[in-house]
């Protein structure tokens, strides 16, 4: 084999071999750059005899072409492959179904759908929504409300205080929405019609009971409002809120120091099924809220005249009737914030309860 042949055999097999086109440049160089091995053969052909030049000119001048062709050549399929290599690993299935939007992932806690639910209701019969801080002052949560010092009451609510401040002042965490009564009729001229929904704070945990939990509280104060229409309030809402056309009520006597008469109310259920409570039927009770007639050292606290102003209130957990109302059997639960639970038990954002489009529907 003459030694254009060995050449041409040699650098034909490098560009065959070449795996990506950095190492075909390489060999490009190699042999057709300014020192490459084919280029020093052309250089050779100055120094040759004119017969031999006739030769061994077309010889090294081809030899020159095929090498360049076969560059050329393995360039583009090279380049060709690592095209096909990125198409395959970054394909896109454009005809995958798009992920859900958080509009329909998400769900809403059972708390906020129960008083979305509550605020739709006495907002339809003309409640207007209030709020109040959940750290209190001993002052809004128990003295304005009629709690003497030293009144066993004030033990019962299992309070948790802060440390005292210099002045011997420990604030709490409110025991219950009432402190937001004193709080609406210091700012606001009856007629008052407010819910007050909001957070509240016992030492108390079991299945039933959480040391943080949620409260409705209601008041009515003008010249005239009385016990019939408190009564009239409350089954318009347990009929709306339970969505039965008929409930059942018991008003029995009870003790609050911030209402006089006070009354606890128990709803007609059924329990007869296990695991399952009926409203609206049935021969059991069962309580769900306190009420009663504003007191008039309450109304004096807000800054009223109690011989011009008379109003009723009431109290109610929310937890407690969003367990009824769904079935839902333990109280901890609600604040896991477990997804599993939230997907089986929570609402689509997009039904917010009305009471024209049903409220749980
Ligand atoms: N604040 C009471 C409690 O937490 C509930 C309550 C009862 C509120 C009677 C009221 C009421 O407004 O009139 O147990």
């Amino acid at each position: 084999m003459s030694e254009l042949d060995t050449l041409e055999t040699m650098v034909m097999a490098g560009v065959a071999a070449a795996s990506d086109e950095g190492s075909l440049e390489e060999l490009r160089i190699a042999a057709l750059g300014k020192k490459g091995s084919v280029s020093e053969k052309l250089k050779t052909l100055g120094a040759m005899s004119p017969e031999e030049r006739q030769t061994m000119g077309p010889a090294i001048n081809g030899l020159k072409q095929r090498v360049t062709d076969a560059i050329a050549a393995r360039k583009s399929e090279l380049r060709d492959a690592a095209i096909d290599a990125r198409l395959t690993a970054e394909k896109l299935d454009v005809t995958l179904p798009v992920r859900q939007s958080p509009a329909e992932r998400g769900r809403i806690h059972p708390i906020s759908q129960v008083i979305d639910e509550i605020t739709a209701i006495f907002g339809d019969l003309g409640f207007a929504i209030a709020e109040g801080p959940d750290v209190e002052t001993d002052y809004y949560n128990f003295t304005a409300l009629n709690f003497p010092e030293g009144h066993p009451a004030r033990e019962m609510h299992d309070t948790f205080f802060f440390q005292p401040n210099e002045a011997g002042e420990r604030k709490l965490l409110r025991t219950h929405t009432s402190p937001v009564q004193i709080r609406t009729m210091e700012t606001q001229k009856p007629p008052i019609r407010i819910v007050i929904p909001g957070k509240t704070y016992r030492q108390d945990s079991d299945a039933t009971h959480s040391p943080m939990f949620h409260q409705v509280e209601g008041l009515v104060v003008d010249k005239t409002a009385n016990v019939a229409n408190m009564k009239w309030v409350l089954e318009e809402f347990c009929k709306a809120f339970f969505e039965v056309p008929q409930v059942k009520m018991r008003f029995r006597p009870s003790f609050f120091p911030f209402t006089e008469p006070s009354m606890e109310v128990d709803i007609q259920c059924d329990r007869s099924r296990p695991g399952e409570v009926r409203f609206g039927e049935g021969s059991d009770w069962m309580e769900i809220l306190g009420c009663g007639m504003v007191h008039p050292n309450v109304l004096r606290a807000g800054g009223l005249d109690p011989d011009e102003y008379q109003g009723f209130a009431w109290g109610m957990g929310i937890d407690r009737i969003a367990m009824l109302k769904y079935g839902m059997p333990d109280l901890r639960a609600f604040f896991d914030a477990d997804v599993r639970w939230l997907s089986h038990y929570g609402f689509r954002p997009l039904d917010m309860p009305t009471l024209f489009g049903g409220l749980s529907s």
